[in-house]
């Protein structure tokens, strides 16, 4: 963007702290325990939480899985999990034994009424023992193929109920559903069983500090809400790109492709909270009404103007990777032009873009204002000065950029492009920013649900991406192109926004 960099650090002075309470007394109970994602995240989150003193003392996990293991094996493959997945300092070390001492390995067959009462009774005895279970956070960490099932009994159970103060929560992880019909029914089935209120769809995006940092960004400061519409704004670039290829995901990324496994969650999420208005309070419904406005605002794509509003590409390899179906048409890549209809936004275009196997891994949303409307110093014909563009990086590193005009040094009246950026491992250090899901756990032991998906912003997405679907599979279809891994994606994408008279900014 720039040739010159300049630094602007946090003064820690102004530091203004947000009131964090520690949470009740409760009950972790994480289905699915014995998988990828409780050792990788949810464990090293949890022991985190509980080294810097954010859990309350009387806490358990209980893990329930289908794996035969003793709740001694559990341990050691939670302790294993976090020297592998999380930075443990000496003194965090020492916190191991009494964190342990929490975890407790509970066997179930998921569809098995017999081992939910297990479970009910288990949890009655760690109340008693450690006043811990009275409230009780679920986690359903399995395949979603087992999320109403696991509902279905935990209601049968009595183990939703919440009665004399107590609360009981339930953490759904994603995909929620494949398309509308399935995230409406999920929702119906989770809504016989549970309140709304009680209900945390978890997009781990949102625990990310840039993506809240957002929230600060626009609501906090003066200067850059007045800038925030169709008057200043020429358009938005919203790019999540993977290095990665598929890995073991094959059985369910060749049925579910980028635009369910991306666009329907993590880059909607980023673009309704750049573009929402501001609620009047920072709370979980004032914010998501917000989010559901704009959702409900986006100019609905029909399936014969896909190949107007979005372009569809695989990594040549893909069809070589082991698990995918011969031939298959299952996007990699995929770009998504959008335009919100409402006062602020109107005629605005918005570019989602992500892809898999792509050169680098970055996740940036930038702000492209428009060109001055009147330039008095001379260029040569057909030049224009580069407009501003604010750049916030949810990755490699997380922090942001503004691009702005000054004049060189010297004779005459030369100018180049400058940024000012800031980054949050200058000012706090390395890996110092907590994981998501640390963020996000906490938060739902507190009952703040701001980042968590409400039903319905999950079925207006949905509402959304499905004609899109329907589109790809129909003679409408874009033609599906090929990129190489490790490229920028397909040539395809370039042409899609120069055909609009701009670029790609990352
Ligand atoms: N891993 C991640 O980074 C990640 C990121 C975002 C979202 N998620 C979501 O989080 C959930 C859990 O992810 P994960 O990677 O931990 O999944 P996983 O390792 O595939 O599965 C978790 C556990 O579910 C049980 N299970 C797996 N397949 C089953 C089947 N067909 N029938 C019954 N039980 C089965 C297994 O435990 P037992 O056999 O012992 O019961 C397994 O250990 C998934 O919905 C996934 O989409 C994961």
């Amino acid at each position: 963007m720039s040739d010159k960099v300049v630094i602007s650090s946090a003064d820690s002075d102004t530091t203004k702290d947000t009131l964090r309470k520690i949470p009740d007394p409760c009950a972790v109970v994480i289905f699915g325990a014995s998988g990828d994602l409780t050792e990788r995240k949810l464990m090293p989150a949890l022991f985190r939480l509980f080294c810097e003193g954010l859990l309350p003392e009387s806490f358990a996990v209980v893990a329930v899985a289908r794996s035969e293991m003793d709740s001694e094996s559990f341990r050691q493959k939670v302790r294993a999990g976090i020297e592998t997945y999380s930075r443990i300092s000496p003194d965090q070390v020492n916190k191991w034994s009494a964190f342990a001492e929490g975890l407790v390995y509970h066997r179930v067959n998921y569809d098995n009424a017999e081992d939910y009462k297990a479970l009910g009774k288990l949890l009655a005895k760690i109340d008693k023992k450690k006043d811990a279970a009275y409230n009780c956070l679920f986690y359903l960490s399995t395949p979603p193929i087992l999320y109403p099932i696991i509902v279905d009994q935990l209601g049968k159970a009595g183990l939703s109920q919440q009665s004399g103060g107590s609360w009981r929560r339930i953490i759904i992880e994603k995909p929620f559903g494949h398309d509308l019909a399935s995230a409406t029914d999920l929702n119906n089935q989770v809504h016989k069983v549970f309140e709304e209120s009680q209900v945390y769809r978890i997009d781990h995006y949102l625990g990310k500090e840039t993506v809240q940092n957002l929230l600060v960004f626009r609501f906090a400061n003066a200067i850059f809400e007045p800038l925030w519409n169709r008057n200043y704004i020429d358009h938005v670039q919203i790019t999540v790109s993977e290095e990665v290829g598929l890995g073991s995901r094959a059985g369910y990324y060749d049925t579910a492709g980028i635009m369910r496994d991306v666009f329907q969650n993590h880059l909607l999420q980023l673009f309704t909270l750049t573009t929402m208005e501001p609620p009047a309070e920072f709370n979980d419904n004032a914010l998501r009404d917000e989010k559901v406005k704009v959702l409900k605002s986006i100019r609905p794509i029909r399936p014969e103007e896909v190949t107007q509003y979005t372009v569809r590409a695989q990594y040549r390899t893909y069809r070589d990777e082991k698990g995918v179906a011969p031939g298959t048409e299952t996007a990699t890549f995929a770009v998504l032009k959008l335009f919100i209809d409402n006062w602020r936004w109107r005629d605005v275009p918005f570019y989602l873009r992500s892809g898999k196997a792509l050169a680098n891994k970055v996740t940036e949303i930038s702000i492209h204002f428009r060109y001055v409307p009147h330039l008095m110093f001379p260029l040569p014909a057909g030049e224009q000065l580069p407009p501003n563009v604010l750049g916030l990086c949810l990755q490699p590193k997380e922090g942001m950029r503004l691009s702005f005009e000054t004049k060189l040094p010297g004779a005459g009246m030369r100018t180049r492009s400058v940024g000012m950026t800031y980054l949050y491992e200058q000012d706090f250090g390395k890996n110092t920013l907590p994981d998501a899901y640390e963020r996000l756990i906490l938060d739902a032991l507190q009952g703040d649900a701001s980042l968590f998906t409400r039903s319905d912003e999950i079925e207006l997405a949905w509402r959304l991406i499905d004609p899109i679907l329907l589109g790809w599979q129909s003679k409408h279809a874009p033609f599906l192109t090929f990129y190489e891994s490790g490229t920028r994606g397909p040539s395809k994408a370039d042409e899609f926004i120069q055909a609009d008279g701009r670029t790609w900014f990352v």
